[in-house]
């Protein structure tokens, strides 16, 4: 393990309640706390940080065991805390009380150097003399910070929250007096202020966003959880609120419950009761576990002892070993089977499996497990998260897409319309956001999945790859135009894209257009599958979308990308891109309207122009939330135009170069 900070302490509360915590915070790791008002949070912090004291207490950091008598004692341990009535001297300049908080007197600041510097001139004769150097090191108190340096690194933190936004320009409160200050950049004044402790390894966060607006604390939190893992910083963050706990995707959120009438204790959060915390508020990426496991492992029975189990299933797995295996170790009490493909996604659908269930005895206090590709995995979300007003369910992703793409997320989605003969096609009208209890990842699936399946769910890898990282588009594109590739290549790719999503998911966790990467080509694949009446798969619509975007922003990487589909699809190319199908959509500009008018997000665009994501160089970080510096409006006339193109170009073979100047 790590280094940490772990102990036990018990204490009577104002309450008259015995609160009892054993705890272990692991230094650059994010913990959340939660618990109803009044059960003892803030005291336990307290407790934790050196400003209240109890006997029954057990502190360890790093193994030693630790006493604090005040914050500053637990300050000296690299242990600090922002509380909620910590206050700053009104009338005091900000940046002068932050620097008297943490300045060390002059003599003494003297005097640790003249020991270091010694320590440094005595070990270059004296190597032998190393390990008596190192403990008088580590028994010096933390090198502290002078005036200047300290100015500096608040100002730098300060612009850290909010590097893209002006209008919220904290560095300029740096002078101010408190007085003059709201509550929110009080707040924020304190976060620096605790940031800048010496030494320090664990920071509790006691509701620090309170009063703070709500379209800056996100930005907050990515700048601590960025300096936390570069310092190696434990956050502790207690919160009510469960948009905050998402935003810090933490690796474990802990409760403060009540267990008894007399008794609180600390205990993490079991992901089961997780989903069904906070009613009706959608939780989302980060509360639950995605893990890699063997499906017939014991392991894997552990981690689903809570049955009775229902497989909702794609029926092209059945005789495939690992569902076998899946089903000898999870032994459900029923099996469904369904067709994969978008057709399963349909309202009419809904009903005729739901009666199934149903008629299978499926039990409120059952298990939905969901194997299959995207759309069975969209479906069967949505079918878990509605029966019984919501029930527990498992996802098992078993294509390239569903892993790289579906199974995180928490979206569930059901299209609209397929029953009418010539109505409107509308993709996931119907839908909502719901947690599985775990996801779950075996390769082996994919030594199953055809070739071509692979190439088209590999799409959202390659949106990624083209977005945000050079080497995965390296090494999904050396997938995409080769033959074969072991299972493992392919997930490989498949499980780097998930993580990559992941990460946009604790910055966007709602999946809406903030985050455009996510939505890169979407625009138009979604509009395609609409015009087309969902015949054409999603991926192969994304590649459509990625290279009408990348025509639109006159991006080299038009060509790189259509090169790979021409190399990877070879002669099938007309086929399985459908491109005689998108051809006629761009010659019959009111079919083609239709289908970007009926997308339910973007009916507003529609007169301003259509949001389309500029990328970066590869190399160049994109901004993570790129919406107002990188996104570029176009008239549907434009986007027109560019299907068109994009259609001719891919048919003849042709390099865009041949027609248009890309820059450079
Ligand atoms: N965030 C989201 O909700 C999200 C993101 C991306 C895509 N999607 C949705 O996901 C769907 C596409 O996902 P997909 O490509 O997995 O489609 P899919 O579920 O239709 O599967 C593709 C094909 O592979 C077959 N298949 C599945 N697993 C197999 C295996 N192990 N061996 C052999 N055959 C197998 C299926 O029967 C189907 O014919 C679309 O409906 C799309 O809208 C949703």
């Amino acid at each position: 393990m790590h280094s940490a900070y772990t102990g036990t302490v018990a204490v009577i509360t104002d309450q008259e309640k015995r609160l009892r915590a054993a705890f272990c915070f692991e230094q650059g790791k994010i913990y959340t706390l939660q618990g109803a008002n009044q059960i003892g949070k803030t005291l336990l912090v307290k407790l934790l940080t050196g400003a209240v004291r109890t006997a029954k207490s057990d502190f360890r950091v790093d193994g030693a065991t630790v006493k604090f008598d005040s914050p500053a004692s637990a300050n000296s341990h690299g242990i600090c805390a922002v509380y909620q009535d910590d206050d700053l001297l009104p009338t005091m300049r900000v940046d002068e009380q932050i620097a008297l908080r943490h300045l060390t007197p002059s003599l003494q600041y003297f005097f640790e150097l003249f020991v270091r510097f010694a320590l440094l001139v005595l070990h270059q004769p004296l190597p032998a003399f190393s390990s008596a150097a190192h403990w008088v090191e580590s028994h010096l108190p933390q090198r502290r910070l002078r005036e200047q340096e300290i100015k500096k690194a608040a100002k730098e933190l300060l612009a850290s929250y909010s590097p893209d936004d002006a209008s919220t320009n904290y560095v300029a409160h740096f002078t101010s007096r408190p007085s003059a200050l709201s509550g929110g950049a009080k707040a924020v004044i304190k976060l620096v202020s605790a940031q800048l402790t010496p030494g320090l390894k664990y920071l509790f966060l006691d509701e620090v966003f309170r009063g703070v607006q709500p379209s800056v604390w996100p930005g907050i939190i990515r700048s601590l959880k960025n300096w936390a893992a570069t310092e190696g910083i434990a956050i502790v963050a207690i919160t009510h609120s469960e948009d905050e706990v998402v935003r810090w995707n933490p690796k474990q959120r802990l409760i403060l419950r009540e267990a008894t009438n007399s008794e609180v204790v600390l205990e993490p959060i079991p992901p089961a009761f997780i989903s069904r915390l906070a009613a009706g508020i959608p939780i989302r990426i980060g509360s639950y576990p995605v893990v890699e496991i063997n499906v017939a492992s014991e392991s894997l029975k552990e981690l689903c002892k809570d049955g009775p189990f229902h497989f909702l299933f794609d029926e092209k797995l059945k005789g495939q070993p690992p569902y076998r295996r899946l089903r000898e170790t999870l032994n459900p009490v029923s099996e469904t089977s369904l067709s994969g493909g978008e057709s399963v996604k349909d309202w009419a659908n809904y009903e005729k499996i739901a009666l199934q269930l149903v008629n299978k005895s499926l039990r409120t206090d059952g298990c939905l497990v969901i194997i299959g590709g995207g759309s069975i995995i969209n479906f069967g979300g949505f079918l878990a998260a509605t029966l019984n007003r919501g029930m527990r369910f498992v996802l098992v992703p078993t294509t390239v897409m569903a892993i790289a793409d579906v199974a995180v997320g928490s979206k569930t989605s059901l299209n609209l319309g397929a029953a009418q003969k010539d109505g409107r096609y509308l993709k996931h009208p119907i839908g909502l956001y719901a947690n599985p209890d775990h996801v779950i990842l075996d390769s082996e699936f994919l030594e199953w999945l055809p070739l071509d399946q692979k190439k088209i769910g590999l799409a959202e890898c390659i949106k990624h790859g083209i977005c945000q990282h050079k080497e995965l588009w390296e090494k999904a594109t050396e997938l995409l135009k080769g033959s074969s590739g072991s299972a493992a290549d392919w997930y490989e790719v498949a499980v780097e894209t998930m993580h990559l999503k992941s990460d946009m998911l604790s910055i966007d966790p709602w999946e809406t257009d903030e985050s455009l990467i996510l939505l890169y080509g979407h625009l138009h694949a979604h509009a395609l599958e609409r015009a087309l009446k969902f015949d054409m798969p999603h991926g192969i619509a994304v590649y459509w979308g990625m290279l009408i975007d990348l025509h639109l922003a006159k991006d080299d990487r038009f060509d790189l990308l259509k090169s790979a589909l021409l190399q990877g699809f070879g002669s099938d190319i007309q086929k399985v891109m459908m491109i005689e199908e998108v051809s006629r959509l761009g010659d019959d500009p009111d079919l083609l309207m239709e289908a970007y008018e009926n997308d339910t997000k973007v009916q507003h665009k529609m007169d301003t122009g259509y949001s389309i994501l500029i990328l970066s160089p590869w190399g160049q970080q994109i901004s993570r939330e790129p919406r107002k510096k990188q996104a570029k409006k176009f008239s549907f006339d434009e986007i027109h135009t560019a299907v068109r193109d994009v259609s001719h170009f891919l048919g003849s073979g042709d390099s865009v170069a041949q027609h248009c100047s890309y820059r450079g």
